[in-house]
């Protein structure tokens, strides 16, 4: 998508997830690849780069929990070591891909702008919020953070994740003919497709510096909050003949808000959500029924990060620091 656009691009990764790749890269592979882990980024790393679009990261609460001290090693230190350098290098533009999930526990009872308080129940969320507090910090003329507060994705990539609850809960129809959903399906969860995701970053690296300096935004589609029990019918539609099971119990994951997305609709030049959930959920299903990697592939470690990250540890690949050892 960048490079469609007229950029270079360089990816910097430490390459956790390398051999999860299933699917063609959609938007085609980087200019320049570096291989490292973001704590040791150096500024050697980052010449001739006029903005950054951070993902690297633990991306999600069960990883957050792995170890919560290293969170926010990986999560928050890195995320401002990097930022110091990039700003000491002359990077203009710092686009970070923080979370919706920060709003936490806020409830249900009204859609939350950007303005909202922050109640992060995770690591992960923690992680996220207090990055935006330490990038916000180093914003000056020359240095313009910015932050995307992504919803949930869902969608697939050259590395699909299944252990984001849209494309979860299609894994679970195809496997086993049910849609489960282990609580009483009334949490809010807002939902964005990955390629408005990509799109939204990209906008966000463009934009010119006064509609983005320092600014949060929320990256969803107007339509784009859910209970959990909608997005269990949205999924049912994509595979006929599976049925719904909603447990009732109570969940383990605290998190229910609702998000107003206005804000990148009206104030992120050139941002136009594409994706629907439907088509979403289509594109999934026929991944799926299509791709002949069998029923129960979906909740392995190729699709599942938590699972990758244990798999690297009892291979000795990774330390309990994530830290890649030689093989
Ligand atoms: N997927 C979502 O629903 C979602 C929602 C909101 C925010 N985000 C954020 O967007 C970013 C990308 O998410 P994703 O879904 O693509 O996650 P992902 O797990 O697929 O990708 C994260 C990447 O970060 C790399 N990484 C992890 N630790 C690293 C380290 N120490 N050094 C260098 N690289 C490291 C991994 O190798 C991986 O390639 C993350 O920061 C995540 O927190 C994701």
């Amino acid at each position: 998508m960048a490079q469609a656009r007229g950029h270079g691009v360089t990816g910097l990764d430490v390459g956790y997830f390398e051999d999860c790749v299933t699917r063609p890269q959609a938007g085609g592979v980087a200019d320049a690849q570096i291989l490292r882990d973001i704590r040791d980024v150096a500024a050697a790393d980052l010449e001739g780069i006029d903005a950054i679009v951070h993902l690297a990261g633990l991306s999600n609460d069960p990883m957050g929990e792995l170890n919560p001290g290293l969170t926010y090693d990986i999560n928050l230190e890195s995320t401002l070591k990097l930022a110091r350098l990039a700003k000491a290098a002359g990077v203009g533009r710092f686009v970070f891909a923080s979370s919706c999930s920060i709003y936490g526990a806020a409830g249900g009872a009204g859609q939350l702008d950007e303005t909202a308080p922050l109640e992060p129940v995770s690591a992960y969320a923690v992680s996220k919020a207090r990055s935006e507090e330490g990038l916000l910090a180093l914003a000056d003329a020359d240095f313009s953070p910015v932050f995307m507060r992504n919803a949930t994705a869902y969608g697939l990539g050259s590395r699909p994740r299944f252990d984001l609850v849209v494309n979860n809960l299609a894994g679970w129809a195809f496997a086993t003919g049910a849609v489960r959903v282990m609580s009483d399906g009334t949490p809010w969860r807002p939902l964005t497709h990955i390629e408005d995701i990509s799109l939204a970053a990209l906008c966000a690296a463009e934009a010119p510096r006064d509609a983005v300096h320092g600014q949060a935004f929320n990256i969803g589609r107007p339509d784009a909050n859910y209970q959990v029990k909608d997005i269990a019918q949205a999924v049912l539609a994509g595979f006929p003949g599976a049925r719904l099971q909603i447990t009732g119990e109570t969940g383990g994951d605290p998190r229910s808000y609702r998000v107003d997305f206005s804000k990148a609709l009206n104030g992120l030049p050139g941002f136009a959500p594409q994706w629907t959930l439907e088509r979403g959920v289509a594109e999934v299903a026929r991944w799926l029924k299509a791709d002949g990697l069998g029923a129960e592939a979906f909740d392995s470690r190729l699709f599942i990060r938590l699972k990758q990250l244990r798999h690297g540890m009892e291979r000795g690949e990774l330390n309990g620091e994530l830290r890649r050892l030689p093989v």
